[in-house]
């Protein structure tokens, strides 16, 4: 009897290896050509009706053929996307990748490859090498623990999670926040990221125990006001655990003073995070690594490396200065996992398994790309590309002080620029509208994606520079167009105000 005939079993693998192999390396080459021609192109295309609608269709029970897949996807999909590598991509705060960040994850993904548990792995090195290096550029003590995450929003739940069942004096894992004799309270400034608030309300502290500290004018959290509202919490009979800094808000790359955060911590006994999600890296540009002088004190440090490390999404790491409480917070190992139990073989241990050191078991070889691009750039190039970010932002700063239509927020701090477009007998609520108006048409047009910010009850662009195929060229053209947009607009009231 044919076997063959008798079981017919399938595989997901192809059918006809040479032309899967044909399409693969024109992929290959559409992709490279891609991202050599990216400042040939718009930023951003508005998604047409269509294209949405095409994305409504049945399911596919039966294949289709690779190429047409393929087709589709170069028809549908690459055109429509946020376009954050592209030279001109400044909004929110965005990271631009890399070719052979590309190429890594191709290969990273060819093996498929879980990380962080089990033994003798030489994708577990990898990873444990990147979080050694990362340590270094930073400043952090070489015997913390880390973990690569997929980005900073996991590395503040994590740090945090350590932080309370560190902090808490009771046992959190065992017996729930429901049994803390005290109510935890977590302090951070009004401008810290979302993210925090998040982790606060999943670790159960909820979201009326984050305690928000008013800014400075230069909106770093205000130091007087943090010691107050801590010793009012503790005459109150709470328990001040964790103080959050930031190195670089996302609204205007404002750093908290770190030192003083620190030694605030230490009188206090709390535990000290840092979000460093992009602003960590001020450390290695050459000549600005006092701009976050006091980071290396923090019991946890968050940061991604897919924003100012210009990485692939997604990659982001939390190193936490105590290994031990950084296990005890995470470690659990079900019988099928037991490991230790030898020098040898995938059980053995030989180096730490990173499942014990966060929330997630399977995770992806996300290390590589980070592993071959400092390799093939350097990492000093990393710090004068982040440097010369940070004179950018000066130089658009210099060119919005030059033009009498444009308003800076406030002085550059960092690589983030807040500024406005202005124009004599306009109110502020219509500059708002203006500003808004300005962005959209940006982006709509594909010149560049800029995104908008509220300081001070105000509507502003904000440009944040993360990006390493940006030219000086690029905010010149910039401002070029806000201007024309603006007095554009601006020409044509009813079209910004229809009730006038
Ligand atoms: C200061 C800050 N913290 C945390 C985050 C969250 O990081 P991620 O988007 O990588 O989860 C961001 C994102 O922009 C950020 O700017």
């Amino acid at each position: 009897m044919n076997h063959q005939t008798a079981f017919s079993e399938e595989t997901l693998d192809p059918e006809d290896w040479a032309s899967m192999r044909a399409l693969g390396h024109r992929m290959l080459d559409d992709a490279m050509d891609y991202i050599e021609t990216l400042r040939d192109r718009p930023v951003w295309q508005h998604a047409p009706q269509e294209v949405k609608a095409h994305f409504e269709g049945p399911l596919p029970p039966y294949p289709e053929p690779p190429g047409e897949v393929y087709r589709e996807y170069v028809d549908y999909v690459l055109p429509y996307q946020i376009g954050n590598s592209h030279p001109r991509f400044w909004g929110w705060v965005a990271g631009s990748g890399t070719v052979m960040g590309m190429l890594a994850e191709l290969l990273a993904t060819s093996t498929d490859s879980v990380s962080g548990a089990f033994s003798y792995l030489s994708n577990n090195y990898v990873e444990m090498q990147v979080l050694d290096w990362c340590k270094e550029l930073l400043g952090y003590p070489p015997e913390a623990s880390g973990l690569l995450t997929s980005g900073c929003s996991a590395s503040n739940l994590i740090g945090l999670a350590v932080a309370r069942n560190t902090m808490a004096g009771f046992d959190v894992r065992g017996r729930g926040m429901q049994n803390g004799a005290q109510q935890m309270t977590v302090y951070c400034s009004d401008e810290a990221h979302s993210s925090i608030q998040k982790a606060v309300e999943l670790l159960g502290f909820g979201n009326d125990s984050l305690r928000r500290v008013p800014v400075n004018g230069s909106l770093q959290i205000d130091i007087g006001a943090l010691k107050a509202m801590i010793q009012n919490d503790r005459a109150n009979g709470l328990l001040p655990v964790c103080v959050v800094g930031a190195a670089g808000t996302t609204n205007t790359a404002a750093i908290d003073d770190l030192n003083a955060l620190a030694d605030i911590c230490a009188d206090e006994k709390c535990w000290f995070h840092v979000d460093g999600a992009f602003g960590a890296w001020a450390a290695i540009a050459p000549g600005y690594r006092h701009l976050v002088a006091g980071m290396e004190r923090a019991d946890s440090l968050a940061f991604d490396l897919h924003k100012w490390m210009y990485l692939q999404y997604p990659i982001g790491c939390i190193l936490i200065r105590d290994a031990g409480h950084h296990r005890n917070a995470f470690s659990l190992t079900p019988t099928y996992l037991a490991h230790g139990e030898g020098d040898r073989g995938l059980t053995g241990v030989d180096v730490p398994w990173l499942a014990d050191y966060g929330f997630e078991l399977s995770r992806g070889f996300h290390a590589l790309k980070a592993w071959m691009t400092f390799k093939e750039q350097g990492t000093e190039k990393f710090g004068r590309l982040i440097r010369q970010n940070i004179g950018q932002a000066h130089y658009l700063a210099g060119l919005i002080k030059a033009a009498p239509e444009l308003e800076l927020a406030l002085p550059v701090s960092l690589n983030i620029v807040n500024f406005r477009y202005t124009r004599p007998g306009l109110n502020d609520e219509r500059l708002d509208d203006l500003n808004k108006q300005i962005e959209t048409e940006l982006q709509e047009r594909g010149i560049a994606v800029p995104s908008t910010v509220t300081i001070h009850g105000r509507r502003y662009l904000h440009v944040a520079i993360t990006n390493h195929r940006s030219r000086r060229d690029d905010f010149d053209l910039l401002v070029r167009e806000i201007i024309r947009i603006g007095n554009e607009l601006a020409a044509e009231p009813e079209q910004l105000f229809p009730a006038l």
